[in-house]
């Protein structure tokens, strides 16, 4: 199998991808906080846009190995004085999808932002609660436990890495949108560890809203396979470009395929 970028629709990208496939997926879908990304619009009704993820997760679903992992990470969605529970509904459809519920990670993002929402400032009539983190959701697809070679697995033999990350809270700064030339990237170092924890050398990791690539990057540094999907052609450039600046990579490894709207079917991926 080869590393491969999908320039598509999510959900063609999926539909692309065959049943019992990909063993871990990391991604961070589109919060609906109108985020100015390049072609996605991002404050669909909150209906829609639920419907829309659950359509996501489903498919996510279906191409996950029987055993394998599935990490959703998403925010605190709020807007001044309106709070959508969006982490909540996202884990309330992937148990609706029979999905196991492994917990979730907090993302202590330490952030000095100069935030100034405070909504009634030193006094009690309305006060709001400032977001300094984030959610990581995750879920196993139909068994919590796997047989693996503890040889393929990167956590550092004394077992310190093990502790930190089964620690529920994460500290880890943010990533750096002018740097990177995306408007929400995470940092790599998120799905560094998610990738460590949750699988073995040689598996098969998905982000179907790759953005920059940032799974990609973490992924090739790990010896793991990626599949990144973005619909945004300006999107898949820097991507291409943050993988072929990677030291470890080979470009006769990378596959570029667009998939048209007509949902043709890729195998040339494998
Ligand atoms: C939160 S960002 C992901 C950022 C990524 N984690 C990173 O580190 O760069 C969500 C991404 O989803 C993409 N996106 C939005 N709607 C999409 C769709 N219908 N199909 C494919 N990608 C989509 C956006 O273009 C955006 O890059």
């Amino acid at each position: 199998m080869t590393n491969c970028i999908i320039l598509a629709d999510v959900l063609d990208g999926l539909a692309s991808l065959e049943d019992n496939s990909v063993h871990l997926i990391i991604t961070s879908p589109p919060y609906n906080l109108e985020i100015p990304y390049e072609n996605h619009t991002d404050n669909l009704e909150y209906s829609e846009y639920l419907k829309w993820m659950s359509l996501v997760w489903k498919e996510c679903n279906r191409i996950l190995v029987d055993g394998w992992r599935l990490c959703i990470n998403i925010g605190e969605n709020k807007r001044q004085n309106i709070s959508f529970p969006t982490f909540a509904a996202f884990i309330q459809q992937c148990v609706e999808l029979k999905m196991l519920y492994r917990g979730t990670l907090i993302w202590n993002k330490n952030s000095a932002a100069n935030h100034t929402a405070w909504g009634s400032w030193n006094n009690c009539s309305n006060p709001h609660v400032v977001p300094r983190h984030e959610y990581i959701i995750v879920f196993s697809k139909n068994n919590f436990k796997l047989e693996g070679d503890r040889n393929l697995c990167d956590l550092s033999d004394e077992g310190k890495e093990f502790m930190e990350y089964t620690r529920s809270v994460w500290n880890l700064g943010t990533e750096s949108k002018t740097k990177i030339g995306h408007p929400a990237p995470f940092p790599v170092e998120l799905p560094l560890r998610l990738i460590k924890f949750y699988s073995y050398r040689g598996n098969v990791v998905l982000d179907p809203f790759a953005g920059s690539g940032t799974v990609g990057v973490a992924a090739l540094q790990l010896e793991r396979i990626f599949i990144l999907i973005e619909h945004s052609k300006k999107y898949v450039e820097l991507m291409k470009k943050r993988i072929e600046k990677s030291n470890l990579f080979h470009s006769e490894n990378l596959k570029v395929i667009e998939i048209l709207k007509n949902r043709e079917k890729i195998n040339s991926y494998k």
